[in-house]
């Protein structure tokens, strides 16, 4: 299993924390969830404060309100991810199901691990979903070799926001696994053979049962947080329900879990 959980407790969070970091480095766990055991009052001061037990924070944030797709860094550390109707062509604020995707697609100097902190999340659905990368290629192996070949053999461009980053989308050559792939962060500029191989991908994470039957979901509680390792899974969103602006509310931060300056 790849799941790794604890509960911590809000007033002393130490030892699961720890736990956390422990098993990061020492276990093959890709996504790490910390069940709060009684209510925070500000989540994100609390995370904020905390960091020095979890790891070290990145600036790289984004803003919807700032610009076009290309000009929203706000050189901060938290972003919201908020159901807000005002933007529904932004999955940080729409109530859509969102595509599996790896956060740092396009950033070559992504941390390891995005981590968010759950303010609510009472309406149904908006379960964060997760595919280990190597329980993808077992899957693509059976349903689809011929993709699996040519991801792990091309290069695939990804850019905005003025970042490029060129990776094989899936990188064989070690035993966990490497994957980078954000349909919507892909070079305006690919080849004709790279668009046809990722629109092939991208229609692949969507219908195949193999993908479907392995696909883990994660439902995160007020004060809960969550992280994993963007290299080693995709991640995407379950569709939810809502009917009021942040009716569903989260806490978003690139995050190198493990290291401390
Ligand atoms: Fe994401």
């Amino acid at each position: 299993m790849m799941l790794w959980e604890a509960r911590y407790d809000p007033a002393s969070p130490m030892p699961a924390f720890t736990e956390l970091v422990s098993a990061w480095a020492g276990s093959d766990k890709r996504v790490f969830v910390l069940r709060a055991n009684g209510p925070i009052g500000n989540v994100r001061e609390y995370f904020d404060s905390h960091f020095f037990a979890l790891g070290t924070p990145v600036p790289l944030a984004e803003d919807v309100t700032m610009g076009d797709r290309d000009n929203q860094r706000t050189e901060e550390v938290w972003m919201e991810v908020r159901y807000d109707p005002k933007h529904p062509d932004a999955y940080r604020h729409s109530l859509n199901a969102q595509p599996l995707h790896t956060d740092g697609s396009y950033i070559p100097e992504f941390p390891n691990a995005t981590l968010m902190a759950c303010v609510t999340n009472a309406g149904e659905g908006g379960e964060t979903t997760f595919i280990s990368s190597n329980t993808l290629a077992d899957v693509m192996r059976i349903e689809a070799p011929e993709l699996l070949d040519a991801l792990s053999n091309m290069d695939m461009p990804h850019s905005r926001s003025g970042d490029e980053r060129i990776e094989k989308v899936l990188d064989m050559s070690a035993d966990a696994v490497l994957v980078n792939w954000n349909y919507y962060c892909l070079a305006k500029d690919l080849s004709p053979e790279m668009r046809r191989i990722a629109e092939a991908f991208f229609d692949f994470l969507q219908k195949s049962p193999g993908v479907s039957a392995n696909t883990l979901a994660v439902k995160l509680s007020p004060g809960d947080a969550i992280t994993w390792k963007d290299r080693q899974i995709l991640h995407g969103r379950n569709g939810f329900k809502a009917t009021k602006e942040s009716e569903r509310f989260l806490w978003k931060c690139a995050i190198d879990i493990g290291r401390f300056n």
